[in-house]
């Protein structure tokens, strides 16, 4: 299984940029650009990477994030993750990346943005991997501050392909963005948004009809209710299910109680992915192999993920014939 797992062609369609930051490139960072982390090694940074919910993660991501400085940092952030895709057979990935964490530090957005496109497009050319940016808003914050960050994107809009809504899901409902996503629909970028990781199915609800999302960012909680997943079904959107996350911020016990079989059997169309990867013990090809022992997964199952992913992509149709 492991074999075929590393040789399945996959996609990643749910990705933080920022959470693929991995402790020995956090340090190498924060030592050239003198910056103090609360961390004197990595078996300590580790131990930090203990969880109780998505908060708590949350909490010590942005803490990380913060010794991100120049346009090389942000480069080489998200080389070092892209040749782990070349590496695991990952042909495709649609990267989320956070502006207002690092433009609310008074790094620009055109550092930001910089750095991470130099990067996907030399991965392009130097490692057969394709990629697409996903800009995330904050859901902390407020929708003021989104449409800050929508104007910031508007002279590099040819590099982002989708927005997207993550950090603290409960009481920051989809509702408090419906504005800033009709106007981002309105310059031409696809809206996904996290719901129902720690909310409940009322705020995936409120994704769909009041956002207009075209992909689910986890949707687990989809599950409590049986006319949204109709829907979900009927409207033939995937659910980037990420499972090693699920498990880190104990929004699943146990993955031999992940309801991933269930999505599937159920008809829903479900997609692996590695969420923040540095954070939760697990790349791409470890979350497939875990789930796949967890739940007893056959390779047509695994097969299937790997298809899904291509498909609910956001490649152009053409390009998505080179993999289904
Ligand atoms: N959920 C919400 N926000 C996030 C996550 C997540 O899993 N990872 C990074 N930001
Ligand atoms: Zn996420």
């Amino acid at each position: 299984m492991k074999t075929f797992i590393e040789n399945l062609p996959k996609a990643e369609l749910h990705l933080h940029i920022e959470g693929s930051f991995e402790p020995a490139l956090m340090f190498e960072i924060a030592k050239r650009n003198n910056i103090k982390i609360p961390y004197n090694s990595v078996e300590e940074i580790e131990e930090a990477y203990k969880f109780d919910c998505l908060q708590d993660f949350l909490d010590i991501y942005y803490q990380g994030a913060g010794v991100l400085t120049t346009e090389q940092d942000f480069y080489d952030l998200t080389y070092s993750y892209l040749q782990k895709c070349a590496n695991q057979n990952v042909r495709h990935t649609e990267i989320m990346f956070d502006p207002q964490t690092h433009t609310e530090r008074g790094i620009s957005f055109e550092t930001v943005i910089n750095g991470i496109s130099k990067a996907c497009d030399d991965a392009k050319e130097k490692l057969n991997v394709t990629s697409l940016l996903i800009m995330s808003y904050l859901r902390h914050l407020s929708e003021e501050e989104a449409f800050k960050t929508l104007e910031q994107s508007l002279p590099f809009k040819h590099k982002i392909t989708a927005v997207g809504l993550d950090s603290s899901e409960k009481g920051n409902p989809p509702s408090k963005f419906k504005n800033v996503y009709k106007a981002s629909i309105k310059e031409g970028y696809i809206p996904v948004a996290h719901a129902g990781e720690e909310g409940s199915a009322d705020y995936v609800w409120e994704a769909i009809d009041l956002l207009g999302i075209k992909r689910i960012d986890h949707g687990n909680n989809s599950l409590q209710d049986d006319k949204l997943i109709a829907e979900i079904i009927k409207r033939d959107m995937a659910l980037t299910v990420c499972p090693l996350s699920n498990t880190a911020l104990q929004v699943v016990d146990d993955l031999k109680n992940h309801p991933l079989k269930k999505m599937i059997d159920l008809g829903l169309k479900v997609t692996i992915n590695s969420d923040d990867p540095a954070y939760f013990g697990g790349q791409v090809n470890k979350n497939y192999s875990d789930i796949q022992k967890a739940l007893n997964l056959t390779k047509k199952d695994l097969y299937l993920l790997a298809k899904n992913s291509f498909q609910y992509s956001f490649l152009d149709e053409n390009s998505k014939k080179n993999y289904i």
